[in-house]
């Protein structure tokens, strides 16, 4: 018997391929469970092509970009597959933003971004797999990049 682990979802967005144990990070950018109304099911540790993923779909709701620059920091592998009508209409991987501004904030508390002048937080892309960034004004690079996603 096959044994059915996850269930289909009618209309919303299946956000496969998130590096195992991220799923949790990935809620929290979707601002879930605080102040979400959407159904939401979540899959950690699930056995796929290659090796373990997490897995977070959103019922009847699609992602905006800001959540989607976001989600890209964290789980840089990570597809995003619209479903209508139980369908796969679209499905993308995410993709990095050139430049991450206003998304994480730099772990140096004496940088100028985190100063109380409105300065944003800027990043530079320093590498793409593995994923590191640095600060565009202090150079530092986040050890936990998911760590300082706002
Ligand atoms: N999915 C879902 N509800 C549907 C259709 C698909 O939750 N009605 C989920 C699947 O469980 C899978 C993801 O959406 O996690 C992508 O579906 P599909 O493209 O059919 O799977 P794969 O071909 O395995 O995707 P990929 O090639 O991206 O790994
Ligand atoms: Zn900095």
């Amino acid at each position: 018997m096959k044994e059915l682990k996850i269930i289909p979802i009618k209309n919303g967005t299946v956000i496969d391929h998130i590096t195992a144990g991220y799923a949790v990070k990935v809620l929290r950018v979707l601002k879930i469970p605080e102040s979400t109304s959407s159904v939401v099911s979540v899959a950690m540790n699930v056995s796929g092509k290659m090796g373990k993923k997490d897995i977070v779909k959103v019922e009847n709701r699609e992602l905006d970009p800001h959540e989607l620059d976001k989600i890209a920091l964290i789980a840089p592998k990570a597809t995003i597959n619209i479903i209508r009508e139980y369908e796969v209409v679209k499905k993308h991987k995410v993709e990095l933003p050139n430049e991450v501004v206003g998304i994480a904030k730099c772990s140096n508390p004496t940088c100028i971004s985190n100063a109380r002048e409105p300065v944003k937080s800027r990043f530079q892309i320093v590498s793409k797999d593995p994923l590191r960034i640095k600060c565009y004004y202090c150079d530092r690079e986040p050890e936990d990049i998911a760590e300082g996603i706002i």
